[in-house]
């Protein structure tokens, strides 16, 4: 099966990660880790804290970027009066899902679709964050599905002019794919304590299935840490395979570079065919409008070529395809198979 509808790797591990989970030695499964008698919660937050720069302490890890979400969402939803938050229109599912869960209600803030792409309008996301003065806001960069991102000064804006009382969340689960620069979160959440930014090892390390997420938050947040935290220490064999795909930053990178090719073939086939849209793809999905007359022939035809792509039911986003940028001959055949219903 050719799975393009989760934003999945369909591409190889690295030699190091392949390594790593063949050295594993099983006895270290026998034992709790004992980095804590350091003081340290797992040889991976040491590790992100030199890659990031942002002491170990204030360096978050969950299972999955899923994990980080949830936690932060429901700590600082249920231990306040102020019960919303603020997402973006269209954005991952998840984010309303966890709040109700803890009783937490949303609000949306628009994005406003721009040519080939989406774009945060960063006066508004302030004004509304003022207006609604919710107990989070939720900001994704970039953004899944609609692609939109943050520079870091427009992060820094947003923090200099909402509350200080709102925890601010940036989903940067798709980060690494629009940029190698590791420093700028350091100094933001240095200087903002409301501010909690998530990465994840599933998308640019290619690691869905290991459930590794990492964050970094703002100062004075010890509780929350605490909560967050595994007493016990985390699982070691996805320590050892994490350590790896951390140190392999120029296999990731060069199988992103691979996903340009993609782009242009969707680019190219679907992009001047009426009925189409092909948007600014910046991670490794692409967001395509197609005609839903197509729609069930298509879901057929995809089918029988045992290929899964995701069909939006958004609101708004109905009418698109969001379709993860894989492997060259996944992508021709995905683009053939739409091309023939589209003909047929
Ligand atoms: C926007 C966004 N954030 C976070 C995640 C979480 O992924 P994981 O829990 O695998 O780190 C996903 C997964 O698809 C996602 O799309």
């Amino acid at each position: 099966m050719n799975y393009l509808d989760r934003n999945e790797f369909n591409f190889e591990p690295s030699a190091k990660v392949v390594e790593a989970i063949k050295n594993f030695n099983p006895k270290d499964l026998c034992f709790y880790t004992r980095i804590y008698d350091e003081g340290k919660k797992s040889v991976i937050s040491v590790r992100l804290s030199e890659i990031y720069g942002v002491p170990e302490e204030r360096v978050l890890l969950g299972y999955g970027g899923e994990d980080i979400l949830k936690n932060t969402v429901h700590y600082f939803l249920m231990n306040s009066p102020l019960k919303t938050i603020l997402i973006p229109e269209f954005s991952w599912w998840y984010y309303n899902r966890i709040a109700s869960e803890c009783g937490g209600c949303y609000e949306m803030y628009p994005l406003h679709e721009k040519e080939d792409t989406f774009a945060y309008d960063v006066d508004e996301v302030i004004e509304y964050t003022n207006r609604i003065h919710p107990r989070m806001l939720l900001l994704a960069s970039p953004n899944n599905p609609t692609g939109n991102s943050l520079t870091p000064d427009e992060i820094g804006k947003i923090m200099e002019n909402i509350p200080s009382d709102t925890m601010v969340l940036i989903d940067e689960a798709y980060a690494s794919f629009i940029t190698t620069d590791t420093q700028y979160i350091a100094p933001l959440v240095d200087k903002f304590s409301n501010l909690i930014i998530s990465r994840t090892l599933s998308k640019f390390y290619g690691l869905p299935g290991l459930r590794m997420g990492f964050g970094f938050i703002g100062k004075g947040h010890d509780q929350f840490i605490s909560y967050i935290n595994k007493y016990l220490g985390f699982n070691r064999f996805t320590e050892a395979v994490a350590l790896a795909a951390l140190d392999s930053d120029d296999h990731y990178r060069r199988v992103a570079d691979e996903m340009e090719w993609d782009r242009q073939l969707f680019k190219k086939e679907l992009g001047n065919l009426p009925g189409f849209k092909v948007y600014k793809s910046v991670a490794n999905f692409i967001l395509i409008k197609y005609p839903t007359r197509i729609k069930e022939a298509l879901q057929k035809a995809l089918k029988l070529e045992d290929c899964k792509i995701k069909f939006m039911s958004d609101k708004g986003l109905e009418d698109c395809l969001r379709i993860t940028l894989g492997r060259k001959e996944q992508i021709q055949t995905v683009v053939d198979t739409i091309l023939r219903v589209y003909n047929e």
